[in-house]
């Protein structure tokens, strides 16, 4: 009830009556007294005035399990939601989840990361009060080799959440990276638990660099943080909850296809190096050519100097532009 009666407060933006809230949640008058009671020792500015009701007060900027709660407007992803002040990952959480009967939809969150992992074994930098960490849990019914396009989709949604929140226009550095400008402020990395010809389930884990913040020296040449782009604070469970809408969206859009058709013409609108030359960095040996967009299972479409066309796949292939990380 806590986060709902937050998340009235907030839409209304005004005193909110006792009365009010007693009908809309079925409760007495002192089950809402101890609620607001709660909230406010953690942290929440709330006036209460006889007569008037409840005032939620601007108090800066919250981060945890109501706070995320509150803001969540998805039907199914993102909940349930559970938040962790600090953990090892969030994939590790949301697996353990999983293998113990967690739905479809479950969200864990964390402000703190002790064992972030990113892709190809690394680590992901993951310092407390500043970032976001998540991992979404899928349980779909279609083959493992569709569960590749899901990190496409995930990306999509992670750049429509922090239009939506900053109003920023990120890029999309295939298959998954999260940019602004030429440096990267997300990545993604789903895993997949699968058998033969059916999966268990998917974790799809998202780091976003949100504050302003030092970046170890081994990525801070290529990393960037929202709120250095957009030179204000970004409201970090906002972000959150407009990227799990969004991906509830365009989840629908790709479970009505089973590929990427109804999507690839937007990923492709937020690709960078289309139409220019990339290096593909194939641990068979390294060569360049011409990136033309995805394909509508998600392939990337690059045209090597004699014209023909090849596709490169996700996996142990990296893509870099000319000169670099971008
Ligand atoms: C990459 O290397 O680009 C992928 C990084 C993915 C990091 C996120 S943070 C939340 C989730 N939990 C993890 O341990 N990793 C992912």
């Amino acid at each position: 009830m806590k986060s709902e009666i937050l998340a009235l407060l907030r839409q209304r933006g005004d005193f909110v009556s006792g009365q009010e809230l007693c009908e809309r949640f079925q409760v007495s008058r002192t089950a809402v007294w101890k609620a607001v009671g709660q909230l406010k020792k953690e942290g929440y500015e709330i006036q209460a005035v006889q007569n008037k009701g409840y005032l939620l007060t601007d108090g800066g900027e919250f981060f945890g399990q109501n706070e995320l709660e509150s803001r969540m407007a998805t039907r199914w992803a993102g909940h349930p939601l559970t938040y962790y002040e600090t953990i090892g990952s969030t994939n590790l959480q949301a697996k353990m989840d999983a293998e113990n009967g967690a739905p479809q939809g479950a969200l864990v969150v964390a402000d703190m990361q002790t064992a972030g992992r990113g892709r190809r074994g690394r680590s992901w930098n993951s310092p407390p009060g500043t970032n976001v960490y998540f991992t979404l849990l899928l349980k779909p019914d279609f083959s493992p080799d569709q569960a590749a396009m899901l990190t496409p989709v995930m990306a999509l949604a992670v750049a429509e959440g922090i239009r939506r929140t900053c109003g920023l226009t990120p890029g999309i550095k295939w298959p998954n990276d999260v940019l602004i400008g030429d440096k990267k402020v997300c990545g993604i990395l789903a895993e997949l638990s699968v058998e033969q010809d059916f999966i268990h389930y998917v974790v799809i884990g998202v780091g976003i660099n949100v504050g302003l913040q030092e970046f170890p020296p081994e990525v801070a040449p290529k990393a960037a943080c929202l709120q250095q782009e957009c030179g204000r604070r970004v409201d970090r469970a906002q972000l959150v909850a407009d990227v799990m809408d969004a991906f509830e969206a365009y989840y629908q859009v790709f479970l009505e296809s089973g590929d990427l058709s109804g999507l690839a013409g937007q990923y492709n609108s937020l690709l960078v190096n289309v139409d220019r030359e990339v290096k593909v960095l194939d641990p068979k040996g390294e060569w360049s050519g011409i990136s033309h967009g995805i394909t509508p299972t998600g392939e990337l479409r690059v045209e090597r100097a004699d014209g023909v066309e090849t596709l490169v796949y996700a996996g142990e292939v990296s893509v870099r532009g000319r000169n670099g990380y971008v």
